[in-house]
């Protein structure tokens, strides 16, 4: 390791209310769902996610998890997240059980049932990050599991590894999320980049737009949990009602795959796209982001915009899971 350990602190844990959370409090635990962190738990990860940049930076990799293995159990379809993870895990000095393609050529098909699989796949490996199309597939196998579970998004339900990343990238960023004005816009109703990055953000003092067609609105539910939270919250199916005030314009792709109904999707697909023009009138500290793939929603010339963090925030994801791996499975 050619690392020389000197590291630049970038989250002032007195800032934070409360100590950051000792790592030992992540140890064999499963990652199901956003609510499982608070502020402090936020301060750690981050602290720890900024050292992994450094890490990367200065050495690439090290040996903190040699000898552990991961697998990565995919039913649905991943680029990112599964690319994320392994990554993580590799640079880390772990290694990888990829199962992320093909999963309807093994057992599964056979009509293995989820707990099987796991109980099967965790006699290999140290943890598991699973995506499965179903709500709370996640909370099953950890039930089934003796090692972590790390939801990689349970159908429309939650994706809490975005979500850390997406707020992550706010703090990296904008130097904060207090007092920041946050637009969503897309795909409200299915996409669980957006549930999971909403429900972390009622921790903070923040304003919500929420902007979608009226088909694709947050669910209700999910609205009275924001409602109820007391948070300054508005909704619209316009994208320039929101684009000269919001700090962050959080852009997401309208789900396809969850439509029943392809004319219903058809109406939709085309709903917004930001452009240069658009961008003009946005402030000029402020960011964009997107949880990626993106189909069209964010036109290829705002790339150049330097307020274009999507791409960024890809490479803070894999500090996130560098970091949220060496916690569950408690190496500081
Ligand atoms: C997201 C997902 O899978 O929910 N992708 C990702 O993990 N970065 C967003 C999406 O597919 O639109």
């Amino acid at each position: 390791m050619g690392y020389d350990g000197n590291l630049t602190p970038l989250f002032d844990l007195a800032s934070q209310p409360g100590r950051a959370a000792p790592y030992t409090e992540f140890l064999g635990q499963d990652i199901i769902a956003v609510d499982q962190f608070d502020r402090r738990r936020l301060a750690y990860l981050f602290q720890r996610a900024d050292e992994m940049r450094d890490l990367v930076a200065h050495a690439g990799a090290c040996d903190l998890l040699r000898g552990y293995v991961l697998t990565c159990l995919f039913y649905e379809p991943s680029t990112r997240t599964s690319a994320s993870f392994i990554a993580a895990m590799q640079r880390l000095g772990g290694t990888v059980i990829p199962i992320t393609q093909g999963v309807q050529f093994s057992s599964v098909s056979k009509g293995e049932s989820l707990p099987d699989t796991i109980r099967v796949l965790e006699q290999y490996s140290d943890v598991i990050v699973l995506r499965h199309p179903d709500v709370g597939s996640a909370q099953v196998a950890a039930e089934a599991a003796t090692v972590p579970i790390i939801n990689g998004g349970d159908g429309v339900g939650e994706h809490p590894t975005q979500a850390l990343l997406d707020l992550f990238t706010i703090y990296e960023e904008l130097g904060g999320v207090d007092g920041l004005k946050v637009a969503m816009v897309g795909d409200l109703r299915y996409g669980r980049t957006v549930h999971s990055l909403t429900r972390l953000l009622l921790q903070y003092n923040v304003s919500l737009r929420f902007v979608s067609p009226d088909t694709l609105r947050l669910p209700l539910n999910l609205m009275n949990t924001v409602i109820d939270s007391g948070i300054n919250v508005r909704e619209s199916d316009n994208v320039q009602d929101v684009i000269g005030d919001a700090d962050v314009l959080y852009v997401t792709r309208i789900q396809k795959e969850r439509f029943g109904d392809a004319a219903a999707y058809d109406e939709v697909k085309d709903a917004y796209e930001i452009t240069p023009a658009l961008m003009r009138q946005a402030k000029e500290k402020m960011v964009i982001m997107h949880p990626l793939p993106r189909v069209g929603e964010i036109h290829t010339s705002v790339d150049a915009d330097p307020r274009a963090a999507y791409f960024r925030q890809v490479q803070n994801g894999m500090f996130i899971r560098m970091a949220l791996l060496a916690a569950v499975l408690g190496k500081a």
